[in-house]
């Protein structure tokens, strides 16, 4: 694609990119480990010779050999700590153990220095914080300075992989962030800025407040700051809808600096016009003699009426719904107009219906999926309420179309032949399948290779053919198989071969490939054994490519910008990868949801992202309770048309450099779309055309496809901690 003719670095763009602190560390290889559960493992003179020396990198308990059963296992590390690393301004050092699968307890010689998440015992019983990179400064009273020191990590793991599993243990030098901390709190008309501390500090904290659309400065503050340690200061500052606030704190004694910036969500998406505006893609395929089911995507006043030029035999338009249905027994590509009119106006669309044997799942999936917001307590009204808004709030009108359940449908006990029920919370199936079919919307289901789901409901372990049968007889659409429950029929370590990787998936391929309709087969097995490799051979239109993702930046990160960097060769039209569900909107993974954690700007990162990496579209909030902001997100066509681009090419990862990154990928019409994603803590104001010539891509103005208008490519846009500026160049 573009190839780099000239390299300045990145650094150079960027006028103000804040210090980045070089941390001295000790990185740690190996340690202990043990199964089971023993107060004394956590003192400094156990004797654990015996132990399993296992690798800490990346290496949960499965690939080490070990049963990944729910459980406890300990780790006990043994590491000479420098008196290097004591010298600076405080006398302490951290620990940094990357993430641990499901929660911890650590001890530095017998002296407890952090816990994360709770333990079955703990009052409220157990709670994971899988995802999160454990920090733990250490006071160094505990430590044995240029001698051997025991770490000793406790660790409850349920269901796989469990333990050490991503980033590597460390001893580092702890920064002012460790020991103070800014944060703004939330107050009514404003924010709070705290800063909080556990040493002395002296230093100045600054206030800015700037528009968040065209970022100009609006005012300015200083104010002297003299705290002991344990001591907290705080100060309020108003912020007024469409402002930024930001507030920096520097101790001279540091090197680096506190930052801390929020802003109310913001809407970049312009309105759509009230005449008919297609947002939807350009192709859609089905195989000979299986149900079309497509809805017609235009934006504008309702009622709409619909036509459409060029239908083959057998396929027919509801032209009030806009809904297209029947089957084609003919392969070919019908090239197809579409027209929409309203009371405002006319508007048409050039399309294609591809019928063949390999034309499913030509545009990555867009909908919805019922984990991320209801987990286990999905039911069927639930499911209807978010199917009613889609259609209600305007989002079939951009292309979302599959509603899919996740766990947590199936019922506790087969039929005396083997076919699989529903639960309770699901009274009619069939029933739900056609009044989605019969809106143009799609139906999906979930379950798992294993003879239980992760959730703990009946999988299809021995009965792949009946389920698929039944899936069928609902009117199933898309099914997401998940491997989760399948660990435990199948032992990983016995057989590390890719054909047992594959085996499972290639067995329910084959049942849901008999049926006499389209199941898109959507691959969750969270990137094992290179999956991306091989998906395509079991015949899977998607496969997930990293862990569950949550509402935090970190997993946002880690899933985002670390796991899928080198996929876009796997991925196109039939089958892509899948970076999982995203967390915008009202998510909680129970019967509680609240906003998403990430700020607005993380937010635009967020979708910004997946439609670069042409990822499965699924919104993982309860449409029902959407509001205007994150309709913003989901309902920009211009966005969307990225990643619904025809030619499938996902974006590569052009350039990391100073917490920058910029992605690109090539479109259909000869244009490119391009992120510049700023990862970092602070702002960075970046020259955009010298951003775009390190990818070799000139041009005097380019589309900025949040605000959908053209900017000029010879001036400064400041990017905000975690967001991206995300354009589209001819
Ligand atoms: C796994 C999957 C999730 C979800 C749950 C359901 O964790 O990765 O996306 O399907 O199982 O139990």
């Amino acid at each position: 694609m573009i190839k780099n003719k000239l390299r300045p670095r990145l650094l150079a763009l960027l006028i103000l990119l804040p210090l980045a602190l070089q941390a001295q560390n000790l990185s740690i290889g190996n340690g202990r480990f043990q199964k089971g559960d023993n107060p004394a493992w956590n003192t400094f003179a156990y004797d654990d010779s015996a132990w399993q020396e296992v690798s800490l990198t990346d290496q949960p308990w499965e690939s080490l050999g070990l049963e990944s059963a729910n459980g406890i296992g300990w780790y006990r590390i043994h590491v000479v700590i420098p008196s290097s690393l004591k010298k600076g301004v405080v006398e302490a050092i951290m620990l940094d153990l990357g993430a641990i699968d499901d929660s911890d307890q650590t001890w530095v010689n017998g002296h407890l220095v952090g816990k994360d998440g709770t333990f079955p015992e703990d009052p409220g019983g157990y709670s994971s914080e899988y995802g999160k990179r454990r920090h733990y400064v250490v006071d160094p009273k505990w430590v044995r300075w240029d001698r051997d020191n025991v770490i000793a990590v406790r660790v409850y793991n349920y269901g796989d992989p469990g333990g050490f599993y991503r980033g590597s243990v460390k001893v580092v030098k702890p920064s002012l962030k460790d020991f103070a901390k800014l944060s703004l709190v939330a107050e009514k008309g404003g924010y709070k800025a705290v800063l909080a501390t556990s040493v002395g500090t002296t230093g100045s904290l600054k206030i800015d407040v700037s528009d968040v659309i065209t970022g100009a400065p609006e005012s300015s503050k200083t104010q002297k700051v003299n705290l002991s340690a344990w001591k907290e200061k705080q100060v309020f500052c108003p912020l007024a809808p469409q402002k930024r606030l930001k507030v920096t704190y520097t101790d001279p004694r540091f090197p680096e600096i506190l930052e801390a910036e929020v802003c109310a969500p913001y809407i970049l998406t312009p309105p759509a016009p009230a005449t008919p505006r297609y947002n939807g893609p350009a192709v859609f395929g089905v195989r000979p003699g299986s149900p079309v089911i497509f809805r017609l995507a235009f934006s504008g006043d309702k009622p709409m009426k619909y036509a459409v030029e060029g239908l083959p035999e057998g396929v027919v338009l509801d032209a009030d719904k806009g809904v297209l249905s029947g089957s084609c027994a003919v392969p070919g590509d019908y090239p197809l107009v579409f027209t929409a009119t309203n009371d405002k106006g006319s508007a048409q669309a050039q399309f294609t219906l591809c019928v063949g044997e390999d034309k499913i799942g030509l545009t990555p999936p867009m909908g919805w999926n019922s984990w991320n917001c209801w987990a286990l307590s999905v039911s069927q009204e639930k499911v209807m309420a978010s199917a009613a808004a889609l259609i209600n709030k305007g989002l079939a009108d951009y292309g979302y179309a599959y509603m899919n359940i996740d766990d947590a449908w199936e019922g506790e006990e087969r039929t005396p032949e083997g076919y699989i029920t529903a639960n309770d919370k699901f009274p009619d199936m069939k029933a739900l399948g056609d009044w989605l079919h019969s809106n143009g919307l799609k139906f999906g289901i979930y379950s798992s290779p294993g003879d239980y789901t992760c959730g703990g409901f009946l999988g299809s372990l021995d009965h792949e053919e009946q389920d698929a049968q039944v899936w069928n007889s609902w009117g199933v659409d898309y099914l997401k198989y998940d491997w989760c429950g399948y660990s435990k029929v199948f032992d990983a370590s016995r057989d590390k071969s890719e054909a047992a990787l594959i085996r499972p998936y290639l067995k329910m391929q084959q049942f849901l490939r008999e049926q006499p309709r389209d199941i898109f087969y959507s691959l969750c097995q969270y990137g094992r054994g290179r999956v991306w490799e091989w998906g395509a051979f079991v015949d899977a239109n998607s496969w997930r490519t990293s862990h569950d993702i949550v509402d935090t930046w970190e997993s946002l990160y880690v899933t985002g910008f670390e796991r899928q960097p080198g996929l876009h060769p796997y991925a196109g039209p039939g089958h892509w990868n899948d970076p999982d569900m995203l967390i915008v909107g009202k998510v909680g993974w129970s019967s509680s949801l609240r906003d998403s954690r990430l700020t607005p700007d993380e937010q635009y990162t967020h979708i910004s992202l997946w439609s670069l990496l042409a990822a499965n579209m699924l919104i993982g909030c309860d449409i029902s309770q959407m509001d205007d902001f994150t309709f913003n997100l989901l309902c920009n066509n211009e966005v969307n048309a990225v990643n619904q681009d025809v030619l499938g090419h996902q974006a590569h990862q052009d350039v990391v450099e100073d917490g920058m990154q910029i992605w690109s990928r090539d479109l259909s019409d000869g244009s490119f779309a391009v992120g510049i994603f700023n990862l970092n803590e602070a702002s960075v104001p970046v020259q955009l055309d010298g951003a775009l010539g390190i990818i070799g891509l000139n041009a005097p103005t380019v589309r900025d496809l949040w605000r959908q208008k053209d900017i000029p490519t010879d001036a400064i846009y400041v990017i905000p901690p975690h967001g991206v500026l995300y354009v589209k160049v001819k």
